[in-house]
């Protein structure tokens, strides 16, 4: 994500990335102000400690070459001693309370992006690969936690010691001083030139380890499909390709990174020999007034300043890095979803009114229209089917009502209230679903029907799995989890607990998307008793493939590519020897 204007002045900070930074103070780094106080008192304290050792030094070398006792040298060298465990003491607290601020602060940031990503809409996560997702929250911000925390906190240190023993080191010596500074904008430079290669790299390291994540995920979660059509080798070929790539980008930014020690120790060289030199020469030259004891002194100050300084420019150089992962969290965190409430939304409706949907438009993408001014109503308290190939829309007719998308045009309305004027939990709360796509959790089975309401009892969760055939599976299985995605699960006991979680729900309307395609004939003779018992009085939509199992439906409706073809009874439809008639056909005499 490097701009032009970004590269140009690297390692200064862009406009968008000062918001970036105050955004990220605001709300991770003021309310731990004290605390960072506290370590920048500390850091200053690390920094006086530096300039009064050289004050001490220059007065001891004196003492040594010159007049002094050896109580004065012994006071001198207890006086360094003391300065250096207040050093290290200061050094020893400095990271720890620096790791508790920036733990905190991971932990908090992990917390907001996973409560803002599960509030987002459910069309961010048909166009978004998990591995990004995963990324962003496990990843990045430990990364960012750890820069912002320790990595700041050191970069701080060590700047407090170059500006605490430079102005040291100007006062002893300007000129000399300003011999050491000559190489400066050598340094500037690299660091620029790093900077702007880091910020590139940094981004398609990103989005390169995103992929990465996403496909890795992707293969693992397909492994049945990936091992029948023998794709193991494929799968790894193109795994070893997103690695070779990771490998080479992040190469290439140590190499750029790896620039900016052997400049600063070529750079230091050019100082020590100037320093030695040109100091030499005052030491003994009389128009200066510098002794020995004072060059030594220089010299050492300026052996203390180069480590810091090299930090500090290491430090700057994976700065840029690092506003690029700010930049991305934050472009996350300001991700809005589009479905929300209604600045007047409402929770009561009339849950038992005709659901109609009066001249809807939507399609998932511009390109591919699929519902243009659909108009169907799907009766209170009946049960309505919605039949037709594969395709048509009739998953979709479900995902509007529940608004897991919205309509782009039209309206849909529940007892004649829109959906739009209702708040989004009362309006979900409305419906029992038994999805398609069904979802089950690494957890037993009992825990799996209860995830619809987590307040059922055991007799509530029992009686919904005796209802939906599955309480026997119950009794042999007890709590033993039942693996990822269910993967341990026949596809009709995955069905069957989906079933179950509808009758726990014992919701005003039922919706049911092939609900019980994966049943043998006697299973599903069975459930459809039960169910038959629950859509009583319910507002019940289903959707089927088998149109045997909706021959008794109160209406029918017929959908084909996004719209309505026909609607009636079983007998008026096959009377009318359309569409139905010949799905009907084609599944044979009795619709199976
Ligand atoms: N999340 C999505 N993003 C983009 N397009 C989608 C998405 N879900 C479905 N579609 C497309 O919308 C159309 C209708 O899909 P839908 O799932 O509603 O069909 P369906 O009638 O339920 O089919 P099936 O009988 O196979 O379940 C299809 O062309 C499908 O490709
Ligand atoms: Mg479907």
């Amino acid at each position: 994500m490097s701009k032009p204007d970004q590269t140009a002045e690297a390692p200064t900070l862009s406009s968008r990335d000062r918001a970036n930074l105050r955004w990220f103070w605001r709300r991770y780094l003021r309310r731990r102000a004290p605390w960072l106080i506290l370590v920048l008192g500390m850091i200053l304290v690390q920094g006086v400690v530096y300039q009064q050792f050289l004050a001490i030094t220059e007065t001891g070398l004196r003492v040594i070459f010159e007049h002094g006792t050896l109580r004065e040298l012994a006071v001198i060298c207890l006086a360094v001693f003391g300065l250096f465990v207040l050093r290290g003491a200061m050094g020893w607290l400095v990271p720890r309370i620096a790791a508790t601020v920036s733990n905190g602060a991971i932990h908090q940031m992990r917390g907001d992006l996973i409560g803002h990503v599960l509030r987002l809409d459910l069309a961010y996560f048909d166009r978004t690969r998990s591995g990004e997702i995963l990324q962003r929250i496990v990843m990045q911000t430990q990364t960012l936690g750890h820069f912002i925390g320790l990595a700041s906190v050191n970069a701080l240190r060590d700047a407090a010691t170059v500006v605490i023993v430079s102005a040291y080191l100007i006062w002893m010596n300007p000129l000399l001083f300003g011999a050491a500074v000559l190489v400066l904008p050598v340094i500037v430079w690299v660091m620029n030139h790093v900077s702007a290669r880091v910020r590139t790299l940094q981004g398609e390291t990103d989005r390169a380890l995103g992929g990465y994540m996403s496909a890795i995920e992707e293969t693992v979660g397909a492994m049945r499909t990936v091992k029948i059509a023998g794709q193991e080798e494929v799968e790894a070929a193109r795994l070893e390709k997103d690695t070779a790539k990771l490998r080479d980008l992040s190469l290439n930014l140590q190499r750029a990174q790896a620039l900016v020690m052997p400049s600063i120790d070529l750079s230091s060289a050019v100082v020590y020999v100037l320093v030695i030199g040109g100091g030499g020469y005052m030491v003994l030259s009389p128009s200066f007034d510098m002794d020995g004891a004072a060059i030594i002194t220089f010299l050492l100050g300026l052996v203390l300043v180069f480590d810091p300084a090299r930090l500090l420019a290491q430090y700057l150089g994976q700065f840029q890095a690092h506003m690029v992962v700010l930049d991305r969290l934050r472009a996350l965190m300001d991700t809005r979803p589009a479905i929300t409430d209604a600045p007047d939304a409402v929770s009561a409706f009339d849950t038992g009114g005709d659901i109609v949907f009066d001249n809807v438009r939507f399609d998932y993408n511009a390109d591919q229209p699929l519902f243009d001014e659909l108009s169907v109503r799907f009766e209170g308290g009946k049960v309505s089917a919605i039949v037709g190939p594969t395709g048509a829309g009739k998953t979709t007719v479900l995902s509007l009502l529940s608004r897991l998308y919205d309509v782009q045009g039209g309206e849909i309305t529940i007892g004649g209230t829109p959906i739009r004027n209702l708040r989004i939990p009362a309006l979900r709360a409305a419906f029992a679903v038994v999805a398609q796509d069904i979802v089950i959790f690494d957890n037993s089975i009992r825990e799996n029907i209860r995830y619809v309401r987590p307040d059922a009892s055991e007799a509530e969760i029992r009686q919904a799995a005796e209802n939906a055939e599955i309480a026997e599976l119950i009794r042999e299985r007890g709590d033993t989890p039942v693996g990822p995605r269910g993967a341990q699960l026949s596809a009709g006991q995955r069905q069957r607990i989906a079933i179950a979680r509808a009758f726990l729900t014992d919701a005003p309307i039922l919706l049911l998307d092939e609900a019980t395609s994966a049943l043998d004939q006697g299973t599903e003779a069975r459930i459809r008793s039960a169910l038959q018992r629950l859509t009583k009085g319910r507002t019940t939509i289903v959707v089927a493939h088998r149109l045997a199992s909706v021959a008794d439906a109160d209406c029918i409706h017929v959908l084909k590519a996004g719209r309505l073809v026909e609607q009636g009874r079983h007998g008026d439809l096959v009377a009318c020897d359309g569409v139905y008639a010949r799905l009907l056909r084609a599944q044979g005499a009795d619709g199976r």
